[in-house]
């Protein structure tokens, strides 16, 4: 039947969905069809996947399983874990040639409820200041430069600050290596001021000293939060960090920290400070009171601290004890991670974490990579899981975790992976350590051969509110053998890939 509506109406029914599209280029997604995957429209998709594996040495023989991700942001709540009614991977992994494949399979979209949080470039934080000490060295290294996670929760995640200030002060550099430091700083959109360290002072010195700095700093009076960072920590949730700190009035003063999660070290070190590397937050006159007090005195004799540590945390504490009425607040929020091993129970636990510490000392993770995907579903989604009806658990960007006999365990419980470190393995009792700060764990699954987990190998962001993530299980792997016994080179054993991708 032909619509008897005049001809002019239809044009402009027209010239408004046209307008629709325009204005609103995500609006053009709900004409693609469910199901459809994307990657087949996408050319350079395959190839980012295929350099990636190449890099890394994987394949060209792998298994390969892939799901393309649908967030709704109309969750009331960030869940730790959400169940999903649906199998992650209702077709099987498929063994490919990754060299001889032009489009892969990408699987049918499953929509994932998620809480509507804001994206690197949607996040303000410019009445923050931060402020850091370390070495030239430490600051070019690539293992241990901290530049791949400023470039996250320091801008918008493309070149441009999100921002929040920061100090970096060098130690014993030379004034091109200050001007160098600067550039490549500016270059990535991080608004930092560098400079150098006092000389005459040891690192617990020159890390109080950051307060003065901060205090000092000319863009002081439009800061509300000055922020001790180790240039080891990480902010995954920088807006929600910002508005929990919403709680404490910055013209009052605060200081803000967390315990190591270490029971037997709080109780050795009795004392209640803030731990550095988690960050510790101050307010303008909490800081006040810092620069007043007499905290880097020397005694004439022994040359030392009157207040004396050669821990800057605990030095700054001191400070506050001997010079102030102020005690800690309490911030359990904030990580210091004082754990060794496998990383992945505190990874895997659905947390909200405001700070991460030791990422790349005493454990390994890779915060960067893991965060990518705050670029599509939003900060708050990092390390959010969610379940599946074939016993798979998503650690969004960290792992993609399956159980073959099921998850007859309590995933509200945090898994026992990591350790106290080999030199303190002397030490009684040591295995309930953790549990004041993590609650009761359950008993690890590494080599048991009931978990087997790919973890994150790569993320891209791919287009508007578009993220893909690559996964890994190496076959060599013995944490996901019981008694961690691999497969025979013989019997042909293929690494194993996961790609997911996340659109809005
Ligand atoms: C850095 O921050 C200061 C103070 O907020 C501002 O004046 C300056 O323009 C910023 N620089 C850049 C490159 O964003
Ligand atoms: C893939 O190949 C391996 C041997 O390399 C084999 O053990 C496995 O069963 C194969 N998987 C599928 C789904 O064909």
């Amino acid at each position: 039947m032909l619509p008897r509506t005049p001809l002019h109406r239809w044009l402009a029914v027209a010239f408004f969905l046209l307008l629709a599209a325009w204005f609103h280029p995500t609006f053009s997604g709900g004409f693609t069809e469910p199901g459809v995957p994307y990657s087949s429209n996408g050319v350079d998709d395959l190839s980012y996947v295929k350099k990636l594996l190449k890099d890394n040495k994987v394949g060209p023989q792998i298994e390969y399983a892939s799901r393309t991700i649908r967030y709704v942001p109309d969750a009331r709540e960030r869940k730790s874990i959400t169940e999903i009614d649906q199998e992650l991977f209702p077709t099987a992994f498929k063994n490919i040639t990754i060299s001889k494949e032009s489009v892969l399979p990408a699987g049918k979209i499953v929509d994932l409820h998620i809480k509507q949080s804001p994206r690197p470039d949607q996040v303000d934080v410019s009445d923050m200041l931060f402020a850091a000490s370390t070495t030239y060295g430490r600051f070019t290294d690539p293992k241990t430069s901290p530049i791949e996670e400023w470039k996250r929760w320091l801008t918008d995640g493309a070149g441009q600050s999100n921002g929040a200030g920061l100090i970096l002060a060098l130690f014993d550099t030379t004034d091109e290596n200050i001007a160098r430091a600067a550039k490549t700083l500016e270059d990535i959109g991080i608004n930092a001021t560098v400079v150098p360290s006092n000389k005459e002072l040891d690192m617990a010195g020159r890390y109080v000293d950051l307060v003065q700095m901060m205090y000092n700093h000319p863009t002081r009076p439009n800061r509300k939060y000055f922020v001790l960072i180790d240039d080891d920590t990480f902010f995954p949730v920088i807006s929600n960090f910002r508005k929990t700190l919403s709680r404490y009035n910055p013209d009052k003063p605060y200081y803000i920290g967390t315990f190591t999660e270490r029971a037997d070290w709080l109780i050795r070190n009795r004392a209640p400070f803030a731990y550095g590397g988690g960050g510790i937050v101050l307010t303008a006159p909490s800081a006040k009171q810092i620069v007043e007090a007499p905290c880097l005195e020397k005694n004439k004799e022994t040359g030392k601290y009157v207040l004396d540590s050669d821990q800057g945390d605990r030095l700054l504490y001191n400070c506050l004890q001997a010079h102030s009425s102020l005690t800690l607040t309490y911030l359990p929020s904030l990580h210091q991670h004082d754990q060794f091993g496998d990383p992945a129970g505190i990874y895997e636990s659905g947390d909200l974490f405001h700070s991460l510490h030791h990422f790349k000392s005493w454990h390994r993770a890779n915060p960067a990579m893991t965060h990518v995907v705050a670029d599509a579903c939003g900060e708050e989604c990092v390390f959010q899981r969610f379940q599946f009806k074939d016993d798979f658990i998503i650690s969004n960007g960290f792992s993609v975790a399956h159980y073959p006999k099921g998850i007859d365990f309590d995933p509200l419980q945090m898994e026992e992976t990591f350790n106290w470190g080999q030199h303190d393995a002397a030490e009684a009792g040591a295995e309930v350590v953790f549990s004041y700060y993590f609650g009761s764990l359950r008993k690890s699954l590494l080599k048991t051969g009931r978990k087997q987990s790919w973890e994150i190998l790569g993320a891209r962001k791919e287009g508007d509110g578009r993220v893909k993530q690559v996964y890994l299980k190496r076959w060599s792997d013995d944490r996901w053998y019981a008694d961690g016994v691999t497969p025979k080179v013989e019997d042909d054993p293929r690494d194993s890939v996961v790609v997911l991708t996340w659109i809005p």
